[in-house]
């Protein structure tokens, strides 16, 4: 039993829950394991998801997506991550950053263009707004852009950007008048094959191994000023808008890893015996159980109300930051607990790459970490509560 009963599930909600799910079990599960060891990215189903409409669930048909709402999108992403939490990155990047921002903030021509290739998964999308000096305090990067004539041209490096390496388009933030700070910080939508662009650094990670991360660099490319989202100056807000929108992916996708290695557990729990009984018979693998199913469905709650709250800001142009970081935080951490609970749990074959219990708890780190720390989080919630910076 799961609480998704408390939300208004029509059936393309459960028909996309079921076709996600299907697809995640057989294509995706059984290729999870030789992806996270070798690195790679996983090119044919990654491509194969776009031609389900997995990679711009939001996007309205008319720009390539599959026209769906924010419910829609987080129960896809949910079964994609319980199969392979790689994937998830890979399709949350490209829906609730790329595509996301592009949907509120391009223009026509831009949105028939770079929008319609990446939403309909022809092309891939990443957000590149980290540097190697400026991660939580996002204000500060280093990278610039300097108008010349009808180009921009930029100089810089940037880091830890998800699908880096393989990205046809990369939605960069940069700064064009760093007196300004915040407020001089300008996005652009960087074609990655003009001269000028180039990958830098892959970076070697401890989990969600598949996706593609690394540095990008940036040595006098020509950016036409067709090419800025938004007006100059307005890089910061839409940064920080879009991510609203990404933690809300980030939350799905700890959620599927949770209840992955939830359902790992639970099974162990009643086929292992010790000492003459199923090991779920022992109230400290019991009491475990209970806690970690009770985290995930309040995960999940949290979760789905945010997905809602975003709907309905489509409306109302409400933010719904509050909610977002909630479930970010809660649904992270979770997973978190509920990876390493199901390592004990395994004992020794937890810790073995025989299972993917190792796997889920080495991807779950990750989801305390980026589109906003934990405590970037806590950050961002209490000065929304308190009404102070
Ligand atoms: N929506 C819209 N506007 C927002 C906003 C939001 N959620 N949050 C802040 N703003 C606006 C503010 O209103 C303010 O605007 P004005 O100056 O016009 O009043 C402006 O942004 C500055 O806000 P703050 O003064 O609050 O900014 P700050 O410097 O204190 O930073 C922060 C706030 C929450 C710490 C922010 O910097 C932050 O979220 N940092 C974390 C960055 C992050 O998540 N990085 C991950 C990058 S992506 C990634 O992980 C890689 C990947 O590929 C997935």
């Amino acid at each position: 039993m799961t609480s998704d009963g408390l939300f208004p599930l029509t059936d393309e909600h459960k028909m996309i829950r079921q076709a996600a799910r299907d697809f995640a079990q057989n294509e995706i599960a059984p290729i999870a394991a030789e992806f996270d060891e070798s690195g790679d990215f996983p090119h044919k189903t990654i491509r194969k998801m776009g031609e389900m409409g997995f990679m711009g669930i939001e996007v309205p048909e008319q720009y390539g997506g599959a026209g769906m709402d924010t419910l829609a999108y987080v129960l896809a992403l949910e079964e994609i991550s319980k199969a392979d939490a790689s994937h998830g990155a890979i399709m949350s990047v490209n829906n609730s950053l790329f595509c996301y921002a592009l949907l509120l903030f391009a223009n026509e021509q831009q949105k028939n263009t770079a929008l319609r290739a990446v939403a309909s998964g022809e092309a891939i999308g990443a957000y590149s707004l980290t540097e190697p000096m400026s991660g939580s305090d996002a204000g500060t990067m280093r990278s610039r852009a300097v108008r010349d004539g009808d180009h921009y041209v930029i100089n810089g490096r940037k880091s830890w950007v998800t699908s880096g390496p393989v990205a046809d388009y990369v939605l960069l933030f940069t700064m064009t008048d760093p007196e300004k700070k915040h407020h001089g910080i300008t996005a652009f939508i960087i074609d990655t094959h003009e001269p000028g662009f180039s990958v830098g650094k892959k970076e070697p990670k401890l989990g969600i191994r598949a996706s593609a991360t690394s540095e990008l660099l940036f040595e006098d490319y020509r950016a036409p000023v067709q090419n800025r989202l938004g007006e100059e100056g307005q890089g910061f807000k839409i940064a920080m808008t879009v991510l609203d929108a990404g933690r809300i992916g980030i939350a799905s996708q700890a959620l599927g890893i949770a209840e992955a290695a939830y359902e790992a557990s639970l099974n162990y729990a009643r086929e292992r015996e010790a000492f003459g009984q199923a090991i779920g018979e022992f109230q400290g693998v019991a009491f475990q159980l209970a806690d970690m199913k009770t985290r995930i469905e309040a995960s999940r709650l949290l979760t789905y109300n945010a997905a809602l709250a975003k709907e309905k800001s489509k409306k109302s142009g409400q933010r719904f930051t509050l909610e977002s970081s909630m479930a970010k935080l809660f649904s992270s951490e979770t997973a978190m607990f509920v990876a390493h609970a199901a390592v004990q749990i395994h004992g020794g074959m937890g810790y073995s790459k025989e299972l993917p219990v190792e796997r889920y708890f080495r991807d779950a780190k990750i989801t305390e970490i980026y589109e906003g720390t934990s405590e970037i989080q806590r950050l961002v919630i209490s000065r929304l509560e308190t009404g102070l910076k």
